[in-house]
Protein backbone atom coordinates (compact mmCIF):
# COMPACT_ATOMS: atom_id res chain seq x y z
CA UNK A 1 0.00 0.00 0.00
CA UNK A 2 2.60 2.76 -1.24
CA UNK A 3 2.16 5.22 -2.84
CA UNK A 4 4.55 8.13 -3.95
CA UNK A 5 4.36 11.93 -5.78
CA UNK A 6 5.83 12.78 -9.24
CA UNK A 7 5.86 15.80 -10.28
CA UNK A 8 7.78 18.36 -12.92
CA UNK A 9 8.33 21.73 -12.46
CA UNK A 10 9.26 24.68 -14.59
CA UNK A 11 10.23 27.67 -11.82
CA UNK A 12 9.64 25.68 -8.82
CA UNK A 13 5.45 26.37 -7.59
CA UNK A 14 4.83 22.66 -8.31
CA UNK A 15 7.74 21.73 -6.77
CA UNK A 16 6.71 23.82 -3.72
CA UNK A 17 3.23 22.02 -3.70
CA UNK A 18 4.63 18.49 -4.16
CA UNK A 19 6.96 19.31 -1.06
CA UNK A 20 3.49 20.75 1.31
CA UNK A 21 2.02 17.39 -0.53
CA UNK A 22 4.87 15.13 0.88
CA UNK A 23 5.26 16.68 3.87
CA UNK A 24 1.36 16.43 4.80
CA UNK A 25 1.52 12.76 3.92
CA UNK A 26 4.63 11.69 4.63
CA UNK A 27 5.13 10.22 1.18
CA UNK A 28 8.43 10.23 -1.12
CA UNK A 29 8.02 12.40 -3.93
CA UNK A 30 10.46 12.39 -6.98
CA UNK A 31 10.96 14.48 -9.69
CA UNK A 32 10.14 12.98 -13.36
CA UNK A 33 13.64 14.01 -14.38
CA UNK A 34 14.65 11.73 -12.27
CA UNK A 35 14.88 8.28 -13.76
CA UNK A 36 15.92 5.79 -11.39
CA UNK A 37 12.57 6.45 -9.86
CA UNK A 38 9.55 4.31 -11.74
CA UNK A 39 6.09 5.00 -10.76
CA UNK A 40 5.07 1.11 -11.37
CA UNK A 41 6.80 0.00 -8.16
CA UNK A 42 3.74 2.06 -6.49
CA UNK A 43 0.14 0.99 -5.75
CA UNK A 44 -1.29 4.69 -5.85
CA UNK A 45 0.11 7.80 -7.47
CA UNK A 46 0.29 11.71 -6.84
CA UNK A 47 1.30 13.38 -10.29
CA UNK A 48 1.75 16.97 -10.41
CA UNK A 49 2.69 19.45 -13.62
CA UNK A 50 2.43 23.30 -14.29
CA UNK A 51 0.49 24.23 -17.39
CA UNK A 52 2.85 25.59 -19.50
CA UNK A 53 1.94 27.17 -23.19
CA UNK A 54 -1.82 25.49 -22.90
CA UNK A 55 -0.51 22.36 -21.98
CA UNK A 56 0.70 19.84 -19.19
CA UNK A 57 3.94 20.07 -18.97
CA UNK A 58 5.07 16.08 -18.07
CA UNK A 59 2.67 15.02 -21.17
CA UNK A 60 5.50 12.94 -22.61
CA UNK A 61 6.61 11.33 -19.23
CA UNK A 62 2.85 10.12 -18.95
CA UNK A 63 2.82 9.12 -22.49
CA UNK A 64 6.15 7.08 -22.07
CA UNK A 65 5.02 5.83 -18.53
CA UNK A 66 1.36 5.35 -19.11
CA UNK A 67 1.24 1.47 -18.69
CA UNK A 68 2.78 1.95 -15.53
CA UNK A 69 0.41 4.28 -14.13
CA UNK A 70 -3.30 3.17 -15.44
CA UNK A 71 -5.17 0.78 -13.41
CA UNK A 72 -4.37 2.26 -10.32
CA UNK A 73 -5.42 5.22 -7.89
CA UNK A 74 -4.24 8.37 -9.54
CA UNK A 75 -4.57 11.80 -7.96
CA UNK A 76 -3.52 14.40 -10.73
CA UNK A 77 -2.68 18.01 -10.00
CA UNK A 78 -2.04 20.88 -12.04
CA UNK A 79 -0.45 24.16 -11.40
CA UNK A 80 -1.34 26.86 -13.40
CA UNK A 81 -2.52 30.66 -13.92
CA UNK A 82 -5.96 29.81 -15.10
CA UNK A 83 -8.34 28.95 -12.30
CA UNK A 84 -10.71 25.27 -12.26
CA UNK A 85 -12.60 25.78 -15.47
CA UNK A 86 -13.42 24.74 -18.89
CA UNK A 87 -10.40 26.60 -20.74
CA UNK A 88 -8.06 24.68 -17.80
CA UNK A 89 -10.40 21.25 -19.05
CA UNK A 90 -9.81 21.72 -22.76
CA UNK A 91 -5.68 22.31 -22.27
CA UNK A 92 -5.86 18.64 -20.46
CA UNK A 93 -8.12 16.90 -22.54
CA UNK A 94 -5.87 17.86 -25.83
CA UNK A 95 -2.53 16.82 -23.59
CA UNK A 96 -3.18 13.76 -21.99
CA UNK A 97 -4.12 10.10 -22.90
CA UNK A 98 -8.09 9.81 -22.78
CA UNK A 99 -8.04 6.58 -20.98
CA UNK A 100 -5.95 8.40 -18.10
CA UNK A 101 -8.67 11.36 -18.28
CA UNK A 102 -11.03 9.01 -17.02
CA UNK A 103 -9.47 7.32 -14.56
CA UNK A 104 -7.52 10.24 -12.86
CA UNK A 105 -8.61 12.45 -10.30
CA UNK A 106 -8.05 15.89 -11.45
CA UNK A 107 -7.20 18.80 -8.77
CA UNK A 108 -6.70 22.36 -10.46
CA UNK A 109 -4.11 24.24 -7.93
CA UNK A 110 -3.23 28.05 -8.77
CA UNK A 111 0.51 29.16 -8.84
CA UNK A 112 2.97 31.61 -9.14
CA UNK A 113 4.16 33.35 -12.08
CA UNK A 114 7.07 36.20 -11.78
CA UNK A 115 8.24 38.37 -14.94
CA UNK A 116 12.25 39.11 -13.04
CA UNK A 117 12.27 35.16 -13.18
CA UNK A 118 11.68 34.34 -16.72
CA UNK A 119 14.02 33.31 -19.28
CA UNK A 120 14.30 35.33 -21.93
CA UNK A 121 12.17 33.51 -24.43
CA UNK A 122 8.90 32.86 -22.15
CA UNK A 123 9.24 36.80 -21.03
CA UNK A 124 8.58 37.50 -24.48
CA UNK A 125 6.01 35.29 -25.14
CA UNK A 126 4.15 36.04 -22.58
CA UNK A 127 4.23 39.48 -23.06
CA UNK A 128 3.24 39.01 -26.45
CA UNK A 129 0.25 36.74 -25.33
CA UNK A 130 -0.69 38.98 -22.57
CA UNK A 131 -1.36 42.32 -25.60
CA UNK A 132 -3.06 39.99 -27.46
CA UNK A 133 -5.57 38.54 -24.60
CA UNK A 134 -8.73 39.28 -25.08
CA UNK A 135 -9.94 38.22 -21.21
CA UNK A 136 -8.82 41.93 -19.27
CA UNK A 137 -7.60 39.79 -16.33
CA UNK A 138 -5.32 37.04 -17.79
CA UNK A 139 -3.83 39.64 -19.75
CA UNK A 140 -2.93 41.73 -16.46
CA UNK A 141 -1.90 38.10 -15.36
CA UNK A 142 0.60 37.40 -18.27
CA UNK A 143 2.10 41.01 -18.48
CA UNK A 144 2.50 41.66 -14.63
CA UNK A 145 2.82 37.94 -13.24
CA UNK A 146 0.89 36.64 -10.34
CA UNK A 147 1.38 34.63 -6.65
CA UNK A 148 -1.74 32.50 -6.15
CA UNK A 149 0.30 30.03 -3.84
CA UNK A 150 -1.89 28.61 -1.15
CA UNK A 151 -0.62 26.11 1.19
CA UNK A 152 -5.03 25.26 2.21
CA UNK A 153 -5.50 24.99 -1.62
CA UNK A 154 -3.86 21.08 -1.37
CA UNK A 155 -6.42 19.82 1.60
CA UNK A 156 -8.54 18.31 -1.26
CA UNK A 157 -5.20 16.23 -2.37
CA UNK A 158 -4.65 15.55 1.65
CA UNK A 159 -8.86 14.31 1.78
CA UNK A 160 -7.92 12.31 -1.36
CA UNK A 161 -4.72 10.26 -0.28
CA UNK A 162 -6.72 9.28 3.03
CA UNK A 163 -9.52 8.26 1.47
CA UNK A 164 -7.35 5.58 -1.06
CA UNK A 165 -5.28 4.77 2.15
CA UNK A 166 -8.45 3.31 3.71
CA UNK A 167 -9.74 2.16 0.29
CA UNK A 168 -7.04 -0.07 0.07
CA UNK A 169 -6.66 -1.03 4.02
CA UNK A 170 -10.27 -2.18 3.90
CA UNK A 171 -9.78 -4.32 0.39
CA UNK A 172 -6.99 -6.26 2.38
CA UNK A 173 -8.93 -7.20 5.38
C1 LIG B 1 6.13 30.28 -20.16
C2 LIG B 1 4.87 30.13 -19.37
C3 LIG B 1 3.70 29.73 -19.99
C4 LIG B 1 2.52 29.60 -19.23
N1 LIG B 1 1.38 29.17 -19.86
C5 LIG B 1 0.24 29.07 -19.13
C6 LIG B 1 -0.97 28.66 -19.75
O1 LIG B 1 -1.02 28.34 -20.95
N2 LIG B 1 -2.09 28.61 -18.99
C7 LIG B 1 -2.08 28.94 -17.65
O2 LIG B 1 -3.12 28.89 -17.02
N3 LIG B 1 -0.94 29.31 -17.03
C8 LIG B 1 0.21 29.37 -17.74
N4 LIG B 1 1.36 29.74 -17.12
C9 LIG B 1 1.37 29.95 -15.67
C10 LIG B 1 2.00 28.72 -14.97
O3 LIG B 1 1.15 27.63 -15.09
C11 LIG B 1 2.28 29.07 -13.52
O4 LIG B 1 3.22 30.14 -13.50
C12 LIG B 1 2.81 27.89 -12.74
O5 LIG B 1 2.86 28.26 -11.38
C13 LIG B 1 4.18 27.45 -13.21
O6 LIG B 1 4.56 26.30 -12.50
P1 LIG B 1 6.10 25.99 -12.13
O7 LIG B 1 6.57 27.14 -11.26
O8 LIG B 1 6.05 24.70 -11.40
O9 LIG B 1 6.86 25.91 -13.42
C14 LIG B 1 2.53 29.88 -17.85
C15 LIG B 1 3.72 30.29 -17.23
C16 LIG B 1 4.88 30.41 -17.98
C17 LIG B 1 6.14 30.84 -17.29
Amino acid sequence: MNGAIFFTSKYGSTEQYANWISESTGLPMFNMKDRSAHPSKFDYLILGSPIIYYKVLNHKWIAKNLSGILGKPIVFFTVSGAPAGPKLDGWIADSLPKELISEMHHIALRGRQSPAELTWYDWLMLKIGGLMNKDAEASKEELRGFDFMDHASIEPIISRVRQIQSNMLQSTI
